[in-house]
């Protein structure tokens, strides 16, 4: 299936043979080398796991939600690490140039506070992350994979410049052939650290359930003060799925209505945002599939989320 899909600019990368693009060896090993700061603070996921809102969130509470600066985009205020492997530097104007396709010198250059997005699995971090010489904090995002999978498929056209039926999509997806899989070994990557002080998990649906015990989570493990009733009002309303659809900062609206030049079948980014969405999506089948596939992973392990 992945060989017949239009997805030749792709490779398995590495020892959990990583989904990625071919572009990636050029950056593998400056990303391995990459300084990282103990202060760093580092978003991690498996796309469409609830990255974004996570980032806005972990901004917003070390900025002590002071809104200055939260106007700038969100690729700006929070760079993903691996972009320059996404991106080629074909004429690019000079800010895709400056924010994307230069994304380490980017980061590398940054004074202060850093805030780092990245899909890689951990295998793939930089080697710092790994053997522990630093110790930035780490937020890992975990979703049901269902959601996920529902949502990385409306979003699928953008990320991998096809859009196949969902049937079709799901033989790839759970071929563990779609950019940043395989799912199951990206999770259990993060989920086996989360007993080191710096590593932290946060669900979607605990997000959805209650926010506010999410944040004072958030605000503990990165050392902040709790927040202020006012501060909490202000962020709960800032982080809100309405307000962020309409947010031009992190509703990645440019990339979205560039998407549908091209297709205009084009969801919006900020497209359902809800727990459970999959059952609207997926035909009874498929679901019977995705829990096998669930089951099948996660028997003889630790982890304690019953998304099947
Ligand atoms: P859906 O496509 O299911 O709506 P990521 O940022 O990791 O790519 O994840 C994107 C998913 O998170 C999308 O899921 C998006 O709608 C959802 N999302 C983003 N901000 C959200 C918010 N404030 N509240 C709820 N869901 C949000």
């Amino acid at each position: 299936d992945f060989i017949d899909s239009p997805n030749e600019d792709f490779i398995l990368y590495g020892d959990e043979e990583t989904c990625l693009r071919k572009h990636f060896r050029k950056y593998e090993e400056q990303i391995d080398n990459f300084e990282l700061r103990d202060e760093d603070i580092i978003v991690a996921s498996f796309p469409k796991s609830g990255t974004t809102w996570i980032q806005e969130m972990v901004w917003l509470i070390k900025h002590r939600v002071s809104l200055t600066g939260s106007e700038i985009d969100i690729c700006e205020r929070f760079p993903m690490l691996e972009m320059c492997s996404l991106m080629e530097s074909r004429n690019a104007e000079e800010y895709v140039e400056k924010h994307f396709i230069k994304s380490l010198q980017y980061i590398d250059e940054q004074k202060g506070q850093r805030f780092i997005k990245t899909h890689l699995p951990l295998c793939l971090l930089p080697k710092q992350l790994k053997n522990g010489t630093k110790q930035p904090k780490v937020i890992y995002a975990i979703r049901n994979p269902k959601d996920v999978f529902t949502s990385y498929y409306h979003h699928g056209h953008v990320m991998h410049g096809w859009k196949p039926n969902m049937e079709d999509f799901a033989k790839v997806y759970l071929g563990d052939k779609v950019l940043f899989g395989p799912y199951w070994k990206h999770v259990f990557g993060f989920y086996n650290m989360r007993h080191l002080p710096n590593f932290l998990i946060i669900k979607y649906e605990d997000m959805k359930k209650d926010i506010t015990g999410v944040i004072e989570k958030v605000c503990h493990f990165l050392g902040e003060d709790p927040l202020t009733e006012e501060q909490l009002e202000l962020l709960r309303e800032r982080i809100d799925f309405k307000f962020m659809k309409n947010n031009r900062a992190v509703n990645y609206k440019r990339f979205v209505e560039a998407g549908r030049k091209n297709n205009p079948d084009v969801t919006d980014f900020m497209r359902s945002g809800t727990v459970g969405n999959y059952r609207e999506e997926m035909s009874d089948e498929l679901i019977s599939k995705f829990d096998e596939w669930i089951k099948r992973n996660i028997s003889n392990t630790d982890f304690d989320e019953d998304y099947a």
